[in-house]
């Protein structure tokens, strides 16, 4: 069972179809996907960003997605953070985490209490701090490690904060300012921040723009080493960054005009006509 520790619903609990009695916030993967989308569109002015979307992504994976400009990837992981959802756009169709929680239903902060994570274009540390303050921040934010924001890190915060340094490739930058790191340390630092609070699944859209060849590579390598620590979905145009991930075996979605045009490995997606033409060129 994967639990998303301290998270509070007022949703979920009680008994499943299977007869296992599930408590508050635990995301229920046992029918394989933590990720499931369901025929989501999503109108802006009668524009269809999303149209009919349906994906899943399997528990432990991590999913590429591709597609052209105005596919509608940012806007699908609005709709699972919950940015984009019924009390604030023209939203249709189902999207849930795990079995049993219904993300539509949930506002943002509580989305954001599930265990899902979400990595923006633009990394956001706190420059003048220092990297390891603005790990110890991050972990402030969460109430499981913190009951009050006066409370003293302990020594498996201490382990914790040391970990994710070494994970990032961080230990040599922990008492500079975030200020003064490079681009990508920046963005393997905005990662970590994340990872303090243990999400179960971690949405990256477009982290390697504007990173150098070698900083591309640095953050494949850290996504790589997340492999069963969290779920991953992670939007690039960066194919060589996308094979780094994908591999041979992994799948990797299509997106064009807000649904699902290819999917599977990567070769195989880009052996596809459709492919070709709406995204890739010729
Ligand atoms: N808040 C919004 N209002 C109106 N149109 C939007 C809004 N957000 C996105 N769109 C439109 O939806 C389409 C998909 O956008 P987006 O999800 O950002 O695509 P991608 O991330 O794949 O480039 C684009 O045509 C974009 O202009
Ligand atoms: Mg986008």
């Amino acid at each position: 069972m994967n639990a998303a520790p301290g998270a509070q619903l007022a949703e979920s609990g009680g008994t499943t179809g299977l007869g296992r009695v599930m408590e508050p916030g635990v995301i229920d993967v046992s029918h394989g996907p933590i990720l499931y989308l369901e025929d989501v569109t999503v109108q802006f002015d009668g524009f269809r960003a999303l149209n009919r979307l349906t994906l899943s992504i399997d528990h432990g994976e991590l999913r590429c997605v591709i597609g052209p400009n105005g596919a509608g990837k940012t806007t699908m992981m609005d709709v699972i953070t919950g940015k984009t959802g019924p009390r604030n756009a023209n939203v249709s169709g189902r999207v849930f985490l795990g079995q049993t929680i219904d993300l539509m239903r949930l506002t943002e902060p509580k989305i954001a209490q599930t265990g899902i994570g979400r990595k923006f274009q633009k990394p956001t540390v706190f420059e003048q701090h220092e990297v390891w303050e603005n790990l110890e921040l991050a972990m402030k934010a969460d109430k499981r490690w913190f009951s009050s924001l006066r409370a003293r890190l302990g020594p498996q915060g201490h382990r914790r904060i040391e970990e994710t340094l070494a994970l990032t490739g961080l230990e040599d930058e922990a008492y500079r300012p975030a200020g003064l790191l490079s681009h990508g340390q920046k963005q393997r630092l905005e990662i970590g921040m994340l990872l303090m609070q243990q999400p179960q699944l971690l949405l990256l859209d477009e982290p390697v723009a504007g990173m150098t060849d070698e900083e591309t590579m640095q953050l494949a390598t850290l996504l790589n080493s997340l492999r069963g620590t969290c779920s991953m979905m992670v939007v690039e145009h960066d194919m060589e960054f996308v094979a780094a991930l994908a591999g041979a075996t992994g799948t990797v979605t299509v997106l064009a005009e807000g649904s699902v045009l290819a999917e599977g490995t990567l070769d195989a997606v880009k052996r596809e006509e459709r492919v070709i033409e709406s995204y890739l060129g010729r």
